[in-house]
């Protein structure tokens, strides 16, 4: 298939996202009006400087910038617009589910209470539940630079809004923090029945991962891609299929490689691993969903098929109902035939078919 043609396909396939952080979606435009709307001075002059401010060199660099973007939400509206202008992006790029993450001690920590965000998030995700037909979760991450103590009583502040919410996850500084940190905290929440999820092996090493595994009893690994260092990892991810929720221009941002050409994830798939394609933080990163598959296929040698499996991928590692998993699997098989076939246009856009 051509670039043209394989750059179609990643645009009209059905995909799910399983690695995304609320945060991590506030666009500068949107920063800026919030901003002015409740007259925060920031440090950037115009939405152009915020723009130019997007250059990390570790994960670090760029949380110290994500914090401090985040403080400009306060009201239940901004959580809202924050919300609703992910999922419409999911929409446009035929995203038919997505599991979304949300540190509540970024808010908490400021004075906004869960009732805030909670009413905002629930406002946009009903809305897109009805106008686009797309599911949606929610994973409650723990800030790992914090306590295991300040972990537990984020769980349990979130009692009232256990409903919304699918699973649990960990992020923020990885080095330094690690899963062994938050064993009880993780297994207070198996016990609630959350699914569980940690971020390991992005800057950490290998032994992050098994410590996830092992110690945390996690269902998928976000990121992971250090993995690779460790052969008796690789064939354990591959033998019990543990999903890794790999994010390319994340990595590539954050120096994790210097090139996505030097990027592993081909090597991952190939190793029959149960590799997925997500955006982590798009706003800062320079790429939603669809934007990551196509760099991938920009500098990887990806196949059609490949394309096709990542995003089969997608909806096999989520959290979804297994009906629902057999319904979307089946339609990318039919959109990856008619793509294939001619039958789809480059100007297409499905919506609603879900
Ligand atoms: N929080 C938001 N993005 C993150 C990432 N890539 N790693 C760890 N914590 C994060
Ligand atoms: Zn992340």
């Amino acid at each position: 298939m051509s670039e043209v043609n394989l750059n179609q396909l990643i645009k009209l396939l059905p995909k799910a996202e399983l690695h995304l952080h609320i945060e991590g979606t506030l666009e500068p435009q949107l920063m800026w009006d919030l901003a002015q709307k409740h007259c925060i001075t920031l440090p950037f002059s115009s939405v152009k400087a915020i723009q130019e401010a997007y250059h990390f060199d570790s994960l670090q660099s760029f949380l110290d910038l994500y914090y401090q973007g985040a403080d400009v939400l306060r009201d239940e509206d901004d959580f809202f617009a924050l919300m609703w202008a992910y999922l419409c992006k999911c929409h446009e790029q035929n995203v038919v589910h997505t599991e979304i993450m949300f540190d509540p001690q970024t808010h908490t920590e400021r004075g906004i209470d869960y009732a805030v965000f909670m009413a905002g998030f629930e406002r946009a995700i009903n809305k897109a539940k009805k106008e686009f037909d797309m599911s949606v979760y929610l994973i409650l991450s723990f800030l790992r630079h914090l306590s295991e103590q300040e972990a537990i009583d984020t769980l349990q502040q979130a009692k009232p809004y256990y409903s919304m919410i699918t699973a649990v996850g960990l992020d923020s500084s990885e080095l330094g923090n690690p899963p062994s940190k938050f064993q009880r905290v993780f297994s207070l929440a198996k016990a609630e029945g959350f699914k569980l999820v940690a971020h390991a092996g992005e800057e950490g090493p290998p032994e992050y991962v098994w410590e996830a595994i092992n110690l945390l009893n996690v269902d998928r690994i976000d990121h992971g891609v250090r993995s690779s260092e460790d052969p008796s990892l690789m064939a354990y991810l591959k033998q019990h299929q543990i999903p890794l929720t790999v994010c390319p221009l994340s990595n590539l941002k954050l120096c994790v490689v210097d090139d996505l050409s030097q990027h592993n994830i081909h090597d991952l798939l190939n190793d029959g691993l149960h590799v997925t394609i997500n955006s982590d933080d798009p706003s800062y990163f320079g790429g939603y969903l669809n934007e990551n598959f196509i760099a991938v296929a920009e500098k990887l040698p990806l196949t059609e098929q490949d394309i096709i499996n990542l995003a089969s991928n997608s909806i096999s590692a989520s959290f979804l109902p297994l009906e629902r998993k057999q319904h979307l699997i089946e339609c990318i098989k039919v959109v990856a035939s008619k793509t294939s076939t001619g039958e789809y246009n480059a100007c297409e856009q499905r919506t609603n078919e879900y």
